[in-house]
C-alpha cells in the first residue's frame, strides 16, 4: 500500500546556543523536510547593516536597505542577493550587532514575511526565537529547546574556536548573556516559551539522543489524525 505522509510545520525556539540549530538541521534531513535557520537571516540583515553604516535610528535608511536584500537558501545555505554567506554572517562581530538589529519592527515585519512565505507548503523545520509564538502560532509541533548558561556558553566556545583561535570564553560568555537579555526583553516578539510547546532540555544529552526524542515526537504530530 502507497501512503503519502501528511506534510507538518515544526517550529524549534530557545536561547542562543541551545543546540537549535544542529537538532533543527537533522530532524529536517530524517523527515525529508526543508530546514530553515531564522536566525542566519538576522545575521545577514545585520551584516548588510554594518556593511552599508545604516544607522538603527535612522527608519529611511532601514526600509531603503530592507528593499536591497534578497534573501535566499541554496542547500541549507544562506544567501544575500544569490552570495552564499554562511561564513560571514557567525563571526563575532555580527553576533555582537545581531540582536539589536532583529529587535527593529521594520526587519522583524521583513523577516517574519518571507519566513512565513517559506512555509506556506508545510514539510518545513524553522528555528529561532519566534517561530512557535508568532510566526507560526499555529504550527503543528512546537519544541521550546532549553540547556543551561555553562553549557551554552562551552558549546559557542567550542565552536567558535574552530574559526577563531583568538577568542576567548569570556567573551562567548559575555555575548551569549548580552543576547540573552536582549532577545527575551525586547518588546516586538520576546524569545518566549509558547503555551502549547514541549521543552527539552538537552543539557545532557548527546545530539542523537535528542534528534531520536524529537523525531517521535515529530512522527505522533504526523500520524495524528
Ligand atoms: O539563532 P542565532 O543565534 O543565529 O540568531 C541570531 C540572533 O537573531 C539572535 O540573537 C536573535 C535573533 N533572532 C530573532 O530575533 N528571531 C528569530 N526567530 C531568530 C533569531
Amino acid at each position: 500500500m502507497y501512503f503519502i505522509m501528511k506534510k507538518i510545520i515544526i517550529a524549534i525556539d530557545g536561547f542562543s546556543s541551545t543546540g537549535k540549530s544542529t537538532l533543527a538541521r537533522q530532524l529536517a534531513q530524517k523527515l525529508n523536510y526543508t530546514y530553515i535557520d531564522s536566525g542566519a537571516m538576522y545575521r545577514v540583515i545585520t551584516w548588510y547593516f554594518l556593511k552599508n553604516h545604516i544607522a538603527l535610528s535612522d527608519d529611511v535608511a532601514i526600509n531603503n536597505a530592507l528593499q536591497q536584500i534578497e534573501i535566499s537558501f541554496q542547500q541549507n545555505k544562506i544567501c544575500l542577493n544569490g552570495t552564499i554567506m554562511e561564513d560571514e554572517i557567525r563571526k563575532m562581530e555580527i553576533s555582537n550587532h545581531v540582536s539589536e538589529v532583529s529587535a527593529l519592527a521594520a526587519v522583524r515585519n521583513f523577516a517574519v514575511a518571507q519566513q512565513q512565505l517559506l512555509g506556506q507548503h508545510k514539510g518545513i523545520v524553522m528555528d529561532g526565537r519566534d517561530i512557535g509564538t508568532t510566526v507560526f502560532p499555529d504550527a503543528d509541533l512546537k519544541i521550546y529547546l532549553f540547556a543551561n548558561e555553562a553549557i551554552r556558553t562551552q558549546r559557542r566556545y567550542d565552536e567558535m574556536l574552530l574559526k577563531d583561535k583568538n577568542i576567548g570564553i569570556e567573551e562567548v560568555a559575555l555575548n551569549l548573556q548580552h543576547r540573552d537579555h536582549i532577545d527575551s526583553t525586547r518588546a516586538i516578539s520576546p524569545l518566549r516559551m509558547a503555551h502549547d510547546a514541549i521543552k527539552l532540555d538537552n543539557s545532557h544529552y548527546t545530539m542523537d539522543e535528542q534528534l531520536q526524542i524529537a523525531y517521535q515526537w515529530a512522527l505522533e504530530k504526523i500520524n495524528e489524525e
